[in-house]
């Protein structure tokens, strides 16, 4: 990199866009946990702070340093990644529709759905699998909101975030991205096209599996981006000083750790794919997954840490396999340092579309040999 250009986002991110307190020179930020602002004699804010559920020094820093690193024009921090999807869906007038992958996050699928119950917003769902499903289902249900994730969990189906946003646009829609599973670090969301990312913050973003918190990010100022401020500002669906200095923490070895952990799947994808009791490995990543084309343009920095395994035979095949795990942990989230199992037939129960012999891996940090061992001995016949 020239001196006089901008720092890269590894650098960004570990130095928490290049923070050193004005006041003791700390290099990193104090918590500030007072939800009200005082003002001078003449009523003048002394910050510009004014009360804690409109927003806080601590939630602020974490909001700059990820805007700055999704390219945004501001961020939001959510007490979830629900809040923030439910923020963002309630913006919608009712009698608006929503185009979204029919295999997605089953939480955000759930709310639309109940939406569409209770508030006519209704949901109409594309299969990502098929290249042309999502542009079909824009010219068809002429939405006011594209929702997509890239990749999809858990089949890792990748969507074409720049015909995505092309799509929508000709249709007079905002498009959405959640991009939980590819942080800024390998895809821009917002470079792409898309007038939201979103992230279920409490993964790669935090990386630790101690805190829950969401992020909305948008590529412009709008009246749509002002009312989901309004909405975060009036719902109290902010995140919390601590919550937020902590993930401050975490943003910090963002790129380190996404990188062992990209490395740590591409290598168990590679082990397994043809294993004799393995039906398929889904992981973009590997030249036969049918969207690694796309996924080389728009995973920049590395394929993820999120991958699928296919195990032979039926739901009860893959539950053993998950059962003789030692080193994965059998637990529901993703995007840890530790590396953690899911069988999400049985999470999503039984109206899932998930295959029932589809185990998904969220892969960590730890030796890619450790976790191969595991698996090769949870596979044996
Ligand atoms: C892709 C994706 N989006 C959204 C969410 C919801 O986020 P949260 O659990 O932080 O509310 C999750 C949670 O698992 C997720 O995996």
């Amino acid at each position: 990199m020239a001196r006089n250009s901008p720092p890269s986002l590894a650098s960004l991110l570990a130095q928490a866009d290049h923070f050193i307190d004005p006041e003791t020179g700390a290099v990193t930020p104090a918590i500030q946990p007072a939800t009200t602002f005082a003002r001078e004699t003449t009523y003048a804010l002394i910050g510009e702070h004014v009360y804690g559920r409109y927003g806080n020094p601590t939630l602020g820093q974490a909001e700059k340093v990820i805007a700055a690193a999704e390219n945004a024009h501001e961020a939001l921090l959510f007490s979830s990644g629900m809040a923030g999807f439910a923020a963002v869906i309630e913006t919608l007038p009712t009698g608006s529709r929503v185009v979204a992958p029919r295999i997605m996050y089953h939480g955000g699928q759930d709310w639309l759905r109940r939406m569409g119950e209770k508030r006519d917003i209704k949901p109409h769902f594309f299969d990502a699998a098929d290249p042309g499903a999502l542009g079909a289902a824009i010219d068809d249900v002429k939405p006011q909101l594209v929702w997509i994730e890239s990749p999809v969990n858990p089949t890792w189906d990748v969507i074409d975030i720049e015909a995505a946003a092309s799509f929508a646009h000709d249709a007079g829609a905002k498009l959405a991205v959640d991009s939980t599973v590819a942080p800024p670090v390998t895809t821009r969301a917002l470079d792409l096209g898309a007038d939201l990312v979103f992230h279920s913050a409490t993964k790669y973003l935090n990386g630790h599996s101690d805190v829950t918190a969401g992020c909305v990010a948008a590529r412009e100022g709008s009246q749509f981006w002002d009312e989901i401020k309004y909405l975060r500002g009036y719902m109290g669906s902010h995140l919390a000083p601590f919550e937020a200095w902590l993930l401050l923490r975490g943003l910090r070895t963002l790129d380190v750790r996404y990188a062992r952990a990209c490395g740590n799947a591409m290598a168990i994808a590679e082990h397994f794919e043809g294993h004799r009791n393995v039906e398929a490995v889904l992981y973009p990543g590997l030249p036969s997954h049918p969207g690694h084309g796309i996924a080389k343009r728009q995973m920049t920095n590395g394929f993820g840490g999120m991958l699928s395994l296919l195990v032979k035979g039926g739901a009860e095949d893959a539950l053993r396999v998950c059962a003789r795990l030692e080193l994965f942990v059998r637990a529901t989230s993703l995007g840890g340092v530790e590396s953690l199992v899911e069988h999400r037939a049985t999470i999503e129960g039984p109206e899932s579309a998930v295959p029932k012999n589809l185990l998904r891996l969220s892969v960590g940090i730890e030796a890619a040999d450790d976790l191969i061992a595991d698996l090769d001995a949870a596979l044996r016949d």
